[in-house]
């Protein structure tokens, strides 16, 4: 469902970012992404997305090969797949149903499914009370859980997600983590990124550690 081979990232300043990665995540797949500060893991994700171009490498997600595709195809991979980026990139002007409900809107959805949908999801992420606020009033951690609800509100295929817990105490973190399962259980492939390891240690998924760019396929930790 995603893989990519032989991917490097030089960013034109001339830092290289990712250097040589390869992996491959089947579909129905849970796989953590973590690895030090400043190790190329928001890269990664940034390339799967197609919001960084790529140069060198191939990487196939969904069926899109993205070494092969023109640009304007690019809206239609993120049709496909559930994107949470590091900061919750929210749209100020709309509020928290709205927000969420853009995926359903652009995909063409009657009003009434999206209204189910929509509310549906927020009481999974316990937003339910929250659908007529505005971004700004509400905190990082309820604002990650918005970006997170709009992610999964389509039920892509994929989802990639950048430190979708990082904005969230021990309790919600674990309770998200928990609803990723769930979606993973439907089928979902998720590839997450965490450096939170009290927390990711809690579960039992196949981890990925990068370090300056290099991609190691680390062992499971014994729980
Ligand atoms: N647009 C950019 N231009 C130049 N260098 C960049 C750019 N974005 C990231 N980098 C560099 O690439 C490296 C990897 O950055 P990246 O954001 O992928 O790290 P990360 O593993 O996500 O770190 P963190 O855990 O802090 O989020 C860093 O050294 C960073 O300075
Ligand atoms: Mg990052």
């Amino acid at each position: 469902m995603i893989e990519l081979k032989q991917v490097s990232k030089r960013y034109p300043n001339g830092h290289l970012a990712l250097d040589d990665v390869n992996f491959k995540l089947p579909a129905g797949d849970f796989a953590i992404l973590t690895g030090p500060s400043g190790a190329g893991k928001s890269t990664l994700l940034k390339l799967i997305a197609g919001i960084e171009p790529l140069h060198q490498g191939q990487i196939t997600v969904a069926d899109f090969a993205l070494h092969k595709m023109p640009e304007k195809q690019i809206p239609y991979l993120r049709r496909q797949i559930g994107i949470i980026l590091q900061s919750p990139n929210l749209l100020s002007d709309k509020t928290v149903f709205d927000n969420v409900a853009l995926p359903l809107v652009v995909a063409g959805y009657s009003y009434k499914e999206i209204c189910s949908r929509v509310r549906a999801v927020l009481a999974k992420v316990s937003l339910a009370k929250k659908e007529n606020c505005y971004p700004v009033e509400l905190s990082s951690g309820e604002q990650q859980r918005v970006s997170i609800a709009r992610a999964v509100v389509n039920k892509p295929a994929v989802l990639i997600a950048d430190e979708p817990t990082g904005n969230l105490d021990g309790k919600l973190a674990r309770e998200t983590m928990q609803l990723f399962e769930q979606f993973n259980q439907l089928g979902m492939t998720l590839l997450i990124v965490s450096h939170d390891l009290n927390l990711i240690n809690q579960f039992k998924h196949r981890r990925l550690l990068l370090e300056e760019g290099k991609l190691i396929d680390a062992p499971l930790q014994p729980a």
